[in-house]
């Protein structure tokens, strides 16, 4: 036995898909020339695959900010926040968000990853109890780890479930966290976070929610679904990405429990790390500012996002559930997903190839993720992209439009 027998059945799926035509473990953008567009196996290709929702990435105020700070302060701050890595332009970040939520105190962290690992590991401990939606994504099950709490998921948006499940904690409940997302990154679909706040209330538990894919998304003003449903006060933390909306690379929690300014530093990943950089702090703090002022780009980016799904529906493709940025198109198996996959590549329509574990219900998805950035041209060569497949291969082109197996 060495230590890398135990990877012998991942290269395998390896091997099995290289035989399908994935000829790379890993996608190179060869250039970026836009928030949509960039030069992959050397030909221009739309990027549908980014979470790139706002399309701020070449925002010219955002460069603008983050070259200013580069050449003020330095490429990176070679610290953590708890030691000689916390500069004024966190601090006002870390006000900028909490200003924006209406709440107490913000952390800002290195990383999406980062906030859930840490909040979730540091609020949650031995003896303490974590109720998870089972689709939650990898950093929050991360984060479940490292906490050493019990750990019960509970059945997908099943508030139901949730209530059951709590009612069995009896006392106990008053020590549990509940972990949700606002929009949930494979298929896009939304908690029931009216029901799921009114459950944890009536048993006294916390509730996280990770918006990570749901900032400048949905709520009138871009603050996600606590927002859209009015519950905003109900949520105990609100965990959020830099690096989707905002286009950077950082992560935060907002709540207006007054122990958070305290427990940032109980909280291993934001002092065993180094902080966000000047430059990712000063393109944040602006694209924040332009997410704030520019409500027309959630709009433009529900637009497109209606026009792809309502496109690919007519194409008779068996898409995820209910219209949203993120727009699945799922298959049975893998292998019919990557040769799609590739086939789309060559018509030079990036998506995101999701396979098992990774997918919710151990089917494959070809995930696209929609920006105000693309123009309906690009949009709608997506879908002709979509359209084309049929004629890849026969057998493919049934299972891409036959319902999943559940
Ligand atoms: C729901 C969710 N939470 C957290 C993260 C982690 O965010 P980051 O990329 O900033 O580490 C992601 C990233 O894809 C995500 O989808």
């Amino acid at each position: 036995m060495t230590l890398f027998d135990k990877f012998a059945a991942l290269a395998a799926t390896r091997a099995s898909l290289a035989e399908c035509g994935l000829k790379s473990v890993n996608v190179v953008m060869e250039k970026i020339l836009s928030p949509t567009e960039a030069i992959v196996n050397g030909r221009p290709t739309i990027l549908a695959g980014t979470n790139n929702y706002l399309g701020l990435t070449f925002n010219a105020d955002c460069v603008e900010a983050a070259c200013q700070a580069l050449k003020a302060e330095g490429t990176g701050t070679t610290g953590s926040r708890a030691a000689n890595g916390t500069y004024n332009a966190h601090v006002a970040l870390e006000q900028d968000l909490a200003d924006y939520f209406g709440c107490n105190s913000v952390i800002v962290f290195s990383t999406g990853y980062v906030a859930n690992l840490g909040m979730i590991s540091t609020l949650s401990g031995s003896g303490d109890v974590i109720l998870i939606d089972a689709d939650c994504h990898a950093s929050i099950y991360d984060g479940c780890q490292l906490s050493g709490a019990d750990i019960i998921r509970f059945k997908h948006n099943d508030a139901a479930d949730l209530d059951k499940r709590l009612r069995r904690l009896g006392e106990r409940s008053a020590r549990t966290l509940v972990i949700v997302e606002g929009m949930y990154s494979m298929l896009g679909d939304r908690a029931p976070l009216a029901e799921i706040a009114e459950v944890k209330k009536r048993h006294g538990a916390y509730l996280l929610l990770d918006e990570a894919h749901s900032l400048g998304v949905l709520g009138a003003n871009g603050r996600g679904l606590a927002e859209e449903v009015g519950v905003e006060d109900d949520v105990d933390f609100i965990v959020g990405t830099f690096s989707k909306s905002l286009g950077a690379i950082g992560g935060y929690c907002a709540s207006n429990h007054p122990e958070l300014d305290i427990i940032r530093f109980a909280n291993r990943p934001y002092v065993f790390t180094a902080s966000p950089s000047p430059s990712i702090i000063a393109s944040t703090r602006k694209a924040l500012a332009i997410l704030r002022r520019h409500p027309e780009l959630k709009d433009k980016l529900w637009e497109n996002a209606l026009r792809l799904y309502r496109q690919l529906d007519a194409l008779g493709l068996h898409l995820s559930p209910e219209p949203s940025p993120i727009i699945a198109v799922r298959l049975k198996d893998k292998e019919d997903a990557v040769r799609a996959w590739c086939a789309l590549l060559e018509q030079g329509v990036y998506v995101n190839l999701v396979l098992p574990p990774a997918t919710p219900d151990g089917g494959a998805l070809l995930r696209c993720s929609m920006s105000a950035g693309h123009s309906f041209e690009q949009v709608d060569r997506i879908t002709e992209a979509f359209a084309s497949l049929a004629s890849v291969a026969s057998p493919q082109a049934a299972n891409l439009s036959g319902p999943m197996a559940s």
